[in-house]
C-alpha cells in the first residue's frame, strides 16, 4: 500500500503540530511549511517531518510545498484578533492571501483534498446562539474579514476547479503546545501558564464574555475526519463542543485545580472582540461523523498537566 503524503502548513504551530503528530503516529509522510512567525522548531521535536522553511503566501516555495501531496491541511495564519486590528494588511496577507496562493499550488499540483482552518471569529457578534453554519457571516476584526476570505477561497477552487476544499471553522481551540508567552497568545495558555507561576491574570471586560473552548484532540479528530468525508467537499463546518463556559468560570476553574488564591485583574474589553461565542455542531456530526471526545473540564486538566511537564520556555 502506497504511503499517504500529506502537507500541514503552519505545522509548527500550535494546531499544526499536534495534527503532525497524529499523522507521523499514524505512518503517514507529513511534510511542513512554516515560516516560523509565530511558530517553533520544538513543537516538532521528535515528529518525524520533511520541513520546508517559507512562506505560504510565497506560490513557488507553496508549489514545492505540495508537490506529491495527498491531501493539505492548511493551518499557517497569525491567529490573532487584536494584532490584526495593529497590522490589518499583515493579517491579510498571512490568513487570505497564504490561503489563495495555497490552494492554487494545490490546485497546480493535483492534490486531491484540501483541510482549511477557518475561524468561528467569522460569524462575528451575532446575538443569537449557537452559531450556526447558514448564518450570515459578520466579520468584526480583521483577521475575521481575512479568514472568511480564505473560505470563501476555498468553496469557489471547490466550484470553479473541482479541488476538493473542507472549511473546519475553528471555536476557541487549546491544549498542549499553545504558546503562551505572546500579549497575543490564547487565553488559557495565558491564564494557565501565569496562575502555575503564581502570577496575576487579567481579564479584559467583566468577564462574561463565553467561549466554545475546544480541547485540541477534538480537532485533530475533525481534520482526519474532513480529509475523508465524501459529501464535505466545498462545505464548511463548526469544530467546537456545543458548549459556552464564561472567561469568570474559566478563571475559578484553573485557580481551584491549581489551588491558587490569586483575584484577576478587570480591563476594558479589548477592540474587536466578540462577546459570546458557541457552536452548533450538528452539520459536523451528520456529515463528518464528528464529537467531540474531551469536554472542557478533561482538556483543561490534561492541559495543565502538559504545562507543568512542558521544558523551560514553552
Ligand atoms: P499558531 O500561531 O500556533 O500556528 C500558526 C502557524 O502558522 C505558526 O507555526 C506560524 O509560524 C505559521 N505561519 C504563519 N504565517 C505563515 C506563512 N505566511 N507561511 C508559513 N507559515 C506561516 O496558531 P494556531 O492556534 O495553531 O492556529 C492554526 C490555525 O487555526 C490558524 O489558521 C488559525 O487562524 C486557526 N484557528 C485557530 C484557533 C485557535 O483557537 N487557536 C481558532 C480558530 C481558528
Ligand atoms: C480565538 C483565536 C483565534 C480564533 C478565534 C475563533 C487565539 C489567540 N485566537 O480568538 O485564532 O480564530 O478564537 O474562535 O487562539 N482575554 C483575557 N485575558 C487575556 C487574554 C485574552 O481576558 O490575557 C480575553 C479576550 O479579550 C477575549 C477572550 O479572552 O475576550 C478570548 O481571547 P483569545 O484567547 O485571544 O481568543 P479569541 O479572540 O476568541
Amino acid at each position: 500500500m502506497r504511503i499517504r503524503q500529506s502537507l500541514v502548513t503552519g505545522g509548527a504551530g500550535f494546531i499544526g503540530s499536534n495534527l503532525c503528530r497524529a499523522l507521523a503516529a499514524r505512518g503517514e509522510r507529513v511534510r511542513v511549511l512554516d515560516n516560523f512567525s509565530t511558530g517553533h522548531r520544538e513543537n516538532l521535536a521528535g515528529v518525524e517531518v520533511e520541513l520546508i522553511e517559507g512562506d505560504a503566501a510565497d506560490l513557488a516555495t507553496a508549489r514545492r510545498a505540495a508537490e506529491g501531496v495527498e491531501c493539505v491541511f492548511h493551518q499557517a495564519a497569525v491567529p490573532s484578533v487584536p494584532r490584526s486590528m495593529r497590522e490589518p494588511l499583515a493579517s491579510h496577507r498571512a490568513c487570505a492571501t497564504a490561503t489563495l496562493t495555497m490552494l492554487e499550488a494545490a490546485r497546480q499540483a493535483g492534490v486531491r483534498r484540501f483541510v482549511y482552518a477557518g475561524s468561528s471569529s467569522a460569524y462575528g457578534d451575532t446575538p443569537t446562539l449557537p452559531k450556526i453554519e447558514s448564518m450570515p457571516p459578520d466579520p468584526r476584526s480583521p483577521y475575521a474579514a481575512a479568514k472568511l476570505a480564505g473560505e470563501t477561497y476555498c468553496r469557489m477552487y471547490h466550484h470553479a476547479y473541482g479541488l476538493e476544499t473542507v472549511a473546519l471553522r475553528y471555536f476557541n481551540i487549546f491544549g498542549p503546545y499553545q504558546d503562551p508567552g505572546s500579549p497575543y497568545s490564547g487565553v488559557l495558555a495565558i491564564f494557565i501558564t501565569r496562575l502555575l507561576a503564581g502570577q496575576p491574570c487579567v481579564i479584559y471586560g467583566d468577564g462574561e464574555t463565553s467561549r466554545d473552548f475546544t480541547y485540541i484532540e477534538n480537532v485533530v479528530q475533525a481534520n482526519l475526519l474532513a480529509r475523508e468525508a465524501p459529501q464535505a467537499s466545498g462545505q464548511v463546518y463548526n469544530i467546537g463542543c456545543g458548549r459556552r463556559v464564561t472567561l469568570n468560570w474559566v478563571y475559578d476553574f484553573l485557580a481551584g485545580e491549581l489551588k491558587v488564591n490569586l483575584r484577576p485583574r478587570y480591563e476594558a474589553a479589548r477592540p474587536g472582540d466578540v462577546r459570546s461565542s458557541l457552536a452548533d455542531i450538528q452539520a459536523a456530526g451528520r456529515e463528518l461523523g464528528y464529537m467531540p471526545q474531551v469536554q472542557v473540564e478533561a482538556g483543561l486538566r490534561a492541559t495543565i498537566a502538559w504545562y507543568r511537564r512542558a521544558p523551560e520556555g514553552v
